[in-house]
């Protein structure tokens, strides 16, 4: 049997946050059924950040009240903060995360916190969601290089990573935000990283900026992840970060994983269909 991989879905989130059109949610909630249909068994739908940095998730409880929740499907939100918290307590999120960085100019343009702060407000947010039984994801972004501070020390992920471990994230996505690492690079950090944290933990989150995602988790591959962050059709940016193109793929990702031999378990004509939907709602 081939050995599997999974692709964790984060277009609704990471790929619709950055529309400047607003979107119906009647339309996002239409994406996800879609893709609750794929095979996916994690899909980051919701995101309770404040709804003036970033308009187009204000309606992210909405979302989560409309969707068809699938059985196995774990439907995720972004909690940057106590209040994001409650949000999606009351959502009824399956799953949060909270997301960092691993520089400090990308932390302050994105949750107006130092990288100190901002691990210093996870903790109480990771707390509580033990307490419910919720399980926490941790994101770092600026893996490789940051859009204010430049290239970023391996050393910085693998300090940020270790905290967010200890804090109890029972897994951590490593962002490429502006898509600029190479397979070197992303090799590097890893190896800094994964003396922290073991690859059974990790996740890649690679944007395509430059058109190396693909190479980047062929990189992590070979490090031993077996968990990768995509989005249907190649959605997204992030609104902190000027230049960040969408992320990589879902359709990509697996195509690229076939040929390696490796097994997604996706419907492949099911994420057909999710992407067409997801250029229809970019092209508005
Ligand atoms: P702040 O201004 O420092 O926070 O922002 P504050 O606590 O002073 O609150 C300011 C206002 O926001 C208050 O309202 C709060 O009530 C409200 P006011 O009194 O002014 O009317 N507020 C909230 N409202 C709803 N939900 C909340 C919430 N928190 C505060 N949870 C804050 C700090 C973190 C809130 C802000 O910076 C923020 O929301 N940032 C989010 C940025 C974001 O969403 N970025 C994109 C996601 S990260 C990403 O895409 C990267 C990733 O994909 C990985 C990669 O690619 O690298 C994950
Ligand atoms: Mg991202």
């Amino acid at each position: 049997m081939a050995e599997v991989v999974e692709i964790f879905e984060v277009g609704p989130r990471d790929g619709l946050q950055n529309e400047k059109a607003h979107i119906p949610t009647e339309a996002k909630i239409a994406l996800i059924d879609c893709l609750s249909r794929a095979g996916f068994r994690r899909i980051e739908v919701a995101s309770f950040v404040s709804p003036r940095w970033v308009p187009q998730m204000a309606d992210s409880g909405q979302v989560l009240a409309g969707i068809r929740r699938a059985p196995g499907v774990s439907y995720a939100a972004l909690t940057p903060n106590m209040t994001g918290l409650e949000r999606a307590i009351a959502a009824q999120a399956d799953e949060i995360a909270v997301f960092g960085s691993a520089s400090e100019g990308f932390s302050k343009a994105n949750i107006n916190a130092t990288i100190d702060e901002s691990l210093e407000r996870f903790r109480p947010v990771t707390e509580a969601a033990r307490e419910v039984g919720l399980p926490v994801r941790g994101y770092i972004s600026c893996v490789t290089d940051c859009p204010y501070d430049g290239s970023v020390a391996p050393e910085a992920v693998a300090r940020v990573a270790g905290a967010l471990d200890a804090m109890g994230c029972y897994e951590i996505s490593l962002g490429d935000t502006i898509g600029q690492g190479t397979p070197g690079r992303v090799a590097a950090m890893l190896d800094a990283v994964l003396e922290a944290v073991p690859a059974e933990r990790l996740a890649g989150h690679f944007h395509d900026t430059a058109g190396r995602a693909l190479g980047n988790i062929e990189a992590a591959l070979d490090k031993g992840l077996r968990v990768f962050d995509a989005a249907v059709g190649g959605l997204g940016g992030c609104p902190f970060a000027p230049g960040a193109a969408g992320n990589v793929a879902t359709e990509a990702v697996a195509r690229r994983l076939a040929e390696l031999g490796l097994e997604t378990g996706l419907d492949m004509a099911v994420i057909a269909e999710a992407a067409e939907m997801a250029r229809a709602l970019r092209a508005g």
